[in-house]
């Protein structure tokens, strides 16, 4: 498609990397920075660390470039390349703003756009867009020369990205996925910690989280759902809540205002109950405040916790942020002998020490210079940081009968690696259980919902309120024939695309999550696409979902925590879902180690469908969506999950060419006695 005359913004993507060096314009001063990253290369190393990124830039600018790759990695521990980035300002613009020749990678575009979007993005100058260090590329030579390529690619070709780096356009179909992105993938043997840090410094991998990496990242919105839904379940089945009642009264203490915590107080907005979230960062607070996710914050510890008695005794919706320490926050609640009724943390603890985790007793900028002048000293610090939060969560418990839950940001986790006794119960298993082992494994996954989501490429607001009418009357359909195992699940979900507009989410692109099985997922796609083919939709819509799902994620102490026949720390299941996408029409993959809980910790994967109206994305969309749910129930089933037998046998019964291998349970007194007898054999030889 001929764009010309292009607009400036069109002219700078098709640049690429400029030949001539671009001005060097000052970082804004009020921007969130990433933390510094502690210096772990040796001098040899550094050489190779500047030598690898100057690969990108002409020679002839070497010598300017070298000197200031040197200051960035001794300043930042990392070369981002800040002087590469764009004079426009990053955010979603509508697709057909973008330069190219393929809608699809336009529409790829507009993702990535929105996930550098400052209103979205946690440090968008660092190209982190959640989790502290969930990064899109790790510097901006490669954004520039990632959006050259999609700017100038055919639906022809495919493109690889090697953690950040554009490889290059390969020659490819149609059929096949516009991009190919795998983050950090490493040979298992050298997934620690310390080799993540040395190749990230050296600028040969990155961190992609989950959806950060592969651009799917809507806002804090994405996880809103999910967490009303958990915060839903959790007073159902632990504080006795009956199907229809709000969480009023109900106090919700947690820690976290960043990307995906941020949606936490909204979501006890929304189901009703009083909520306290510590931050310790004023940015990321204020952040939440202004855009009204949290209605009002105090420094002052017993002011907050003041305010939330009274909002309990009132019943009223209450959310109150504390700026300070979570774990002052814990232990005068304890001293106080507060009654919290529900409890769980979402600091980023999967990165404890690099800025995830600050330490009770130093303030941020305390904590942000230690960590890298003085890590070992840090670390302790930490951890007996997290010795005194485990030691006033387990007291409320024990006191106060409050349920708390581990909620996948590795707590109990790194609890357990800080030593702390009574940890583990005689099962081997963490006393608190993850909110995916007791409430959304069995209670979503495991019949196949999980956080679909889609964005209106339009940038309108009538297509996004279109696309909820859409997904409300598919879901109404689907109620009126659902079997009662899953009638509450969907019952929530029609109340959730009902509210879903009235919550005001949408930050940055027009998006819209919502929880849904694979008939929901794949009928929801059907029905969009159509509205786009008799233009009630005015442009293409892109589908995905969180890697926080029923079979995009091999994650032991979160998404596959409640996998009990030994194969959780197994990663077939993500590869596999991965490669079964590409290959069924998504148009694009991608595969990252260590999103959510940690590097090393977890292989997750996700995709992004563009729905054009064509009939060859309505077979794309249904054949991809089947898998990508199928592929999880089958695993689950396996492993013996009883919820996750009955979903698959209903996948079964709807698909006639789906023939999955059902596990036959075994008796255990059986296997026990035969156990015995094998004992008493060997003895008697
Ligand atoms: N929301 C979900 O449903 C969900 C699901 C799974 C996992 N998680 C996990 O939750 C964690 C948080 O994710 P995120 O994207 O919000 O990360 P983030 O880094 O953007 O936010 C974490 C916030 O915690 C604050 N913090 C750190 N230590 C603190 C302390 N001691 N006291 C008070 N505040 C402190 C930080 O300042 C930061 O703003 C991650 O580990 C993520 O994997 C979230």
């Amino acid at each position: 498609m001929n764009q010309e005359p292009y607009t400036p913004f069109q002219l700078e993507i098709l640049a690429g990397i400029p030949s001539e060096l671009p001005d060097h314009r000052a970082l804004p001063l009020d921007a969130n920075r990433a933390p510094k990253r502690p210096k772990v290369l040796n001098q040899n190393e550094e050489i190779l660390a500047i030598k690898n990124a100057l690969r990108y830039f002409p020679q002839a600018l070497h010598p300017i470039l070298s000197v200031e790759f040197a200051q960035e990695l001794a300043e930042y521990g990392r070369i981002y390349a800040y002087r590469y980035r764009p004079s426009y300002e990053l955010y979603a613009r509508p697709i057909s703003e973008y330069p190219g020749q393929s809608e699809q990678a336009k529409a790829i575009m507009l993702m990535l756009h929105n996930n550098l979007d400052p209103k979205v993005a946690q440090h968008p100058l660092e190209l982190i867009t959640y989790g502290g260090n969930g990064t899109v590329f790790q510097n901006w030579a490669q954004y520039r020369l990632t959006m050259q390529y999609l700017a100038t690619m055919t639906d022809e070709q495919t493109l690889v990205l090697y953690s950040g780096h554009p490889l290059g356009l390969f020659p490819s179909s149609k059929n096949a996925p516009r991009v190919i992105v795998t983050n950090g993938m490493v040979i298992p043997n050298y997934s620690s910690r310390a080799d993540y840090d040395k190749m990230a410094a050296l600028g040969v991998t990155s961190y992609g989280q989950m959806t950060a990496g592969s651009f799917m990242y809507i806002g804090p919105q994405g996880i809103v759902h999910g967490t009303t839904i958990t915060l839903l379940n959790a007073a159902r089945k632990y504080l006795q809540l009956s199907k229809d009642q709000n969480l009023g009264g109900i106090l919700w203490v947690t820690a976290g205002l960043g990307g995906m915590s941020g949606a936490q107080p909204k979501a006890a907005d929304i189901v009703g109950a009083v909520s306290i979230t510590a931050e310790i960062n004023p940015k990321a607070l204020l952040k939440r405040h202004e855009q009204g996710w949290v209605q009002c914050y105090s420094a002052d510890v017993d002011e907050v916790i003041d305010w939330a008695i009274q909002a309990k005794k009132d019943k009223k919706t209450l959310s109150i942020a504390y700026l300070g320490n979570v774990v002052d926050l814990w232990e005068r609640l304890v001293e106080r002998k507060v009654k919290v009724d529900l409890g769980s943390d979402q600091t980023s603890l999967h990165n404890p020490y690099l800025g995830g985790y600050y330490p009770t007793g130093l303030s941020l900028e305390q904590s942000n210079q230690l960590m890298v002048s003085e890590p070992e000293k840090y670390q302790a610090l930490v951890q007996e940081s997290i010795r005194r939060h485990f030691k006033a969560i387990h007291t409320m418990v024990e006191s106060e009968g409050m349920y708390f839950w581990d909620y996948g940001n590795a707590f109990l986790l790194e609890a357990s690696r800080a030593q702390i006794e009574g940890i583990y119960k005689e099962d081997g298993r963490f006393i608190y259980p993850s909110y995916v082992e007791d409430l959304m494994g069995p209670m979503c996954f495991d019949y196949g919902f999980g956080p679909f989501r889609w964005v209106c490429t339009s940038g309108q607001d009538n297509d996004l309120d279109m696309s909820d009418q859409i997904a409300e009357k598919v879901l109404l359909d689907q109620l009126e024939h659902a079997d009662d195992d899953i009638k509450q699940q969907i019952q929530d979900n029609l109340l959730w695309i009902r509210e879903a507009k009235g919550h005001k989410l949408t930050v940055g692109s027009k998006a819209r999550i919502l929880y849904a099985d694979r008939v929901g997922r794949m009928k929801i796609a059907q029905a969009l696409n159509q509205a786009i083919a008799t233009h009630k939709i005015s442009a293409p819509i892109v589908l995905g979902r969180d890697h926080h799902d029923v079979s995009g994620t091999d994650s032991p102490y979160r998404e596959t925590s409640n996998i009990y026949d030994g194969s959780r720390f197994t990663a077939d299941m993500a590869v596999q879902n991965f490669v079964g996408d590409a290959f069924r029409g998504a148009t694009w993959v991608s595969l990252h180690n260590g999103g959510g809980v940690g590097w090393g910790e977890v292989i997750n994967g996700g995709f992004g469908l563009v729905l054009d109206g064509t009939t060859e994305a309505a077979q794309r969309a249904e054949s991809m969506l089947c898998w990508d749910v199928s592929n999880g129930l089958a695993r689950r089933a396996w492993a013996g999950n009883v919820e996750a037998n009955y979903a698959i046998k209903q996948a079964m019964q709807h698909q006639p060419n789906m023939k999955v291998t059902l596990a036959i349970p075994a008796d255990e007194t059986l296997i026990k006695n035969a156990l015995n007898q094998a004992t008493n054999q060997a003895t008697q030889k």
